[in-house]
């Protein structure tokens, strides 16, 4: 076990217990009693949107949509502040790993993952892929700083506040100073990945992805919070990946090499893949102990967001290779507040591009700083808008140009409320129910399913499936007010069209909506 030295000095490609070491000896973290090493990051619990910027350069600058999500930072301050942190590291001990994001022969990226924190290395090890058969010979590295005790000075470096994330397409750089929130670093290669790929005839998603025992592959989409980890640590299946994927002719691989789990409320019961992930080189962040060291996942005092991040192979039914064939059916998760949509919707595929631009959803404030703690409607467009680079209808064509292609089924899951709205009497779909829907699904039992069409919000729901109760099937049937339920369903489809009116898209992805006759 290497000592800490006490002169600065930098530490290259430590294995997980020498990191998991030094964070301890540095003051990082604490082991918890299941292994995992548990760290606080602080105010910031969650991603800062606010703080998340792109560099204005020509380039790149023409086929990026500027605005909230995508923020433009100046080039020659990008330069100075990069230079302040580079010095600031390098009057540290820190470490450094050379990993790679993509699964995919072709479309990996090298990176090298500087850190001033042992933890966010081994965060960076956990989350991405450790390099074994790749050779990053003619590939260009992307260089990643991460100091997350940096205080950045706005007026100086031109940043929103103390923290920030810059990407910098031109150089290759990415830039993360005061976020100790670790999710942001995968988050910022995912945007990474999402504004390279496309050009490269990749569709880049914000899912999850796992397969049968036959290699048959299942997508998940879904805004943070709706389920994509839960859902796709499935202990009947193969888990490829649980957030960010490439679609490729004839391929889906992962981007990364690990997991990012939501642990508010984990069961052993409800999730038994994440809970058995939890051990031994997990890191839990922001998860409180209690006096015997035990996590309390039901404790939320510091934030609803806590989370686990462990490598791939902390579970056991995995696909080895870390990518599958296409999609024979893909899932569409959404967190219905107003428990108007039913619990599974067999879509068409112009109804599948009205829903993937719509993006309608639940936003999980937790996730996100300064969105409140409270969990609120909104519309995502693909399911993911904070990390997309480009205009959401470049996502949207290369998505439904794949399914065309490949004859993909999509289908909308409400994993949301049902039988009343989010604190008007309604309750969420259990576990166990949303994963009998999704099983279903995964048999191929829905495609040619009896249906019934719902004419308002012009939806085709099953009428039966297997182990779910039927009545659970058509929203209306589940509210004891019918009035109440129209009134809620007229709410909500307006909301639809009136989000819908930004998109310049075929009549038929516009028909292929709800509307109120
Ligand atoms: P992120 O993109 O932030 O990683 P995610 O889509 O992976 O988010 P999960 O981590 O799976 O989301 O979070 C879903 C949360 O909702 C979990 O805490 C899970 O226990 C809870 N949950 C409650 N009911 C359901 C349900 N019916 N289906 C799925 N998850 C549910
Ligand atoms: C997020 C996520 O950060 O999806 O929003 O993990
Ligand atoms: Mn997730």
């Amino acid at each position: 076990m290497p000592k800490i030295a006490a002169q600065n000095t930098v530490y290259k490609n430590l294995n997980t217990p020498q990191l998991v070491e030094f964070a301890i000896q540095n003051g990082e973290g604490v082991l918890s009693q299941n292994g995992a090493l548990v760290v606080t990051t602080g105010e910031r619990t969650g991603r800062s949107p606010m703080d998340r910027f792109i560099v204005e350069e020509p380039s790149t600058s023409e086929a990026i949509e500027w605005g909230n999500v995508n923020r433009p930072f100046d080039s020659d301050k990008f330069d100075a502040l990069w230079k302040r942190v580079d010095t600031y590291i390098q009057e540290r001990t820190h470490h450094v790993s050379d990993l790679h994001v993509g699964a995919d022969i072709e479309h990996y990226l090298p990176i090298r993952v500087a850190t001033e924190t042992a933890w966010q290395n081994l965060f960076g090890r956990n989350l991405f892929i450790r390099p074994e058969k790749f050779n990053p010979k003619g590939k260009e590295q992307w260089d990643i700083l991460n100091c997350a005790n940096f205080v950045c000075e706005p007026e100086r470096d031109g940043t929103n506040s103390e923290g920030c994330v810059i990407i910098n397409f031109a150089k290759r750089k990415i830039l993360l100073a005061g976020m100790r929130y670790a999710g942001e670093m995968k988050k910022a290669l995912f945007s990474v990945q999402n504004f390279l790929l496309p050009e490269k005839d990749v569709l880049p998603m914000h899912c999850a992805a796992n397969a049968d025992a036959n290699g048959e592959v299942c997508l998940f989409f879904g805004l943070s919070g709706t389920g994509k980890t839960t859902l796709s640590a499935d202990p009947t299946r193969y888990l490829i990946g649980d957030d960010e994927h490439g679609w490729g002719k004839g391929v889906v691989f992962n981007i990364e090499g690990g997991c990012y789990a939501k642990c508010i409320d984990l069961s052993q019961k409800n999730e038994p893949v994440i809970w058995d992930a939890i051990k031994f080189g997990t890191i839990i962040e922001n998860v409180v102990l209690d006096e015997n060291a035990v996590p309390d996942y039901t404790n939320v005092s510091l934030t609803q967001n806590s989370r686990a991040g462990y490598p791939r192979d902390f579970i056991e039914a995995r696909v080895e290779e870390n990518l599958g064939g296409e999609p024979k059916a893909i899932i569409f998760l959404t967190c219905d507040l107003t428990a108007v949509l039913p619990p599974v919707s067999i879509l068409t595929k112009e109804a599948a591009a009205y829903h993937f631009l719509s993006g309608y959803t639940a936003l999980v404030g937790s996730t996100e700083m300064g969105s409140g703690a409270e969990i609120k409607s909104t519309f995502s467009t693909c399911f993911g808008a904070p990390f997309f680079p480009r205009p959401a209808s470049v996502y949207a064509d290369l998505l439904i140009k794949r399914i065309e292609e490949f004859g993909s089924q999509v289908y909308l899951v409400n994993t949301g409320w049902s039988g009343g709205a989010h604190g008007k009497g309604g309750k969420r779909f259990s576990i166990p129910t949303t994963r009998a829907v999704i099983s279903a699904i995964q048999s191929g039992a829905l495609k040619n399913a009896d249906t019934v069409h719902l004419e308002n919000l012009n939806l085709d729901i099953p009428k039966h499936i297997d182990g779910v109760d039927s009545t659970l099937l058509n929203p209306v049937d589940t509210w004891s007010d019918k009035e109440a339920y129209q009134q809620q369903e007229s709410d909500l489809i307006a909301q639809f069209t009136k989000n819908f009116e930004r998109f310049d898209v075929a009549d038929a992805i516009v028909a292929a909506g709800p509307s109120k006759a």
